[in-house]
């Protein structure tokens, strides 16, 4: 169901491609996140400096904020080769040795979705990390023996929507942790100026902010809203984004101004008509709207917490004041009671 949202965060197959072309190659060309701007900029030239390959950096946050943009960012800056995988795409130990016996001194090695690496491959990262150094176990039985090998060294970039699902000794072995936040408008309004000049699509100041709002604080969205809209512009407005266009753009793609869709209503309508605003659990809310825990948890959620629509308590979900205001529905009594500590 998310795979065919608009407003997604997710990638969506056909985008791959474009996306490489909109990505920033430089940390100067990365719009906003400036406090983790200027962290990896020291962090870059101090390695630099040093002669010495980066610390590990761990990044996490929501999908479609940066993350992979900036794992190539930082190797391009150091001047490395970046190797990149994935967590699931990793299956045994043994593939995972072949990648870090494969790298070269001061390569970077990019694990997408870490925190889905398995106990037994995550295992073979540690003395790798620490250490860089693999041990490799000869033989079985009584007659194992282990035998130490040692690899270029490296830095390990992880990126992961999930930091609570990461192992303590992984956590612990990154030098670098960081958070990426949703942008503000602001930051998504030039991220959206500067893929429109990319795209050869004029977006007036005013398009641009409106497309920015309901961006979801995420530029991934961003630019897929800016690629849409420029359909429309093309045909009704000579190229232009105008205000007009994208208010247009976004009723027929079905978009509310701060980035709702259907299924977010669907969501926090749910909370609110069956549940009575809730609190209401994870699963429960899940089966409701025939959504997975997960997918609520890791996509819908974040944005809806963000935006002060959502909170999260010890007894399930609930919908906050906010959501009845935008939504146009009144509170009954009795919700307004069960409220009250709101
Ligand atoms: N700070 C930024 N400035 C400009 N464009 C950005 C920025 N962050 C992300 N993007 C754009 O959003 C897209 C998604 O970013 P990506 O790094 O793939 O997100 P993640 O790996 O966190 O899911 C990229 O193709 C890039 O064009
Ligand atoms: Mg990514």
């Amino acid at each position: 169901m998310d795979e065919e949202r608009i407003v997604s965060a997710k990638i969506k197959g056909e985008e791959i491609q474009y996306e490489g072309s909109l990505r920033p190659q430089q940390l100067a060309h990365f719009i906003g996140q400036e406090r983790l701007k200027d962290k990896l900029g020291i962090y870059i030239k101090a390695a630099q400096d040093r002669s010495e390959p980066l610390d590990h950096v761990l990044l996490h946050g929501p999908p479609g904020l940066g993350k992979t943009t900036l794992a190539f960012i930082i190797s391009r800056e150091m001047g490395v080769n970046i190797r990149i995988t994935s967590g699931p795409a990793v299956e045994r130990p043994g593939d995972l040795a072949t990648l870090l016996t494969g790298l070269a001194p001061g390569d970077i090695l990019f694990i997408d979705e870490i925190h889905r690496l398995q106990r037994s491959v995550e295992e073979i990262l540690y003395p790798a990390l620490e250490d860089f150094a693999l041990d490799i176990i000869i033989g079985k039985g009584p007659a194992a023996r282990t035998l130490r090998l040692d690899i270029a060294p490296f830095t390990l970039i992880g990126a992961t929507t999930r930091a609570g699902l990461i192992s303590s000794p992984l956590r612990d072995r990154f030098g670098i942790v960081e958070r990426i936040e949703f942008y503000d408008a602001e930051a998504l309004g030039e991220i959206i100026t500067r893929s429109a000049s990319l795209l050869g699509v004029e977006v007036e100041a005013v398009g641009a902010t409106k497309l920015a709002l309901a961006s979801r604080g995420t530029p991934r969205i961003a630019n897929r809203l800016l690629k849409r809209v420029r359909d429309y512009a093309q045909v009704r407005a000579k190229g232009v984004i105008t205000s007009d266009v994208a208010n247009m753009a976004l009723e027929i793609l079905d978009v509310d101004p701060i980035g709702l869709d259907r299924t977010d209503y669907l969501l926090l309508e749910t909370i609110i008509h069956k549940f009575a605003g809730g609190p209401v659990g994870l699963e429960t809310l899940a089966a409701a709207i025939n959504e997975e825990a997960n997918t609520i948890e890791e996509v819908y959620e974040p944005y809806l917490m963000k935006i002060g629509f959502l909170k999260r308590t010890a007894r399930g979900r609930v919908a906050t004041e906010r959501v009845y205001e935008h939504l146009k529905i009144e509170r009954g009594g009795v919700y307004r009671q069960q409220s009250a500590d709101f």
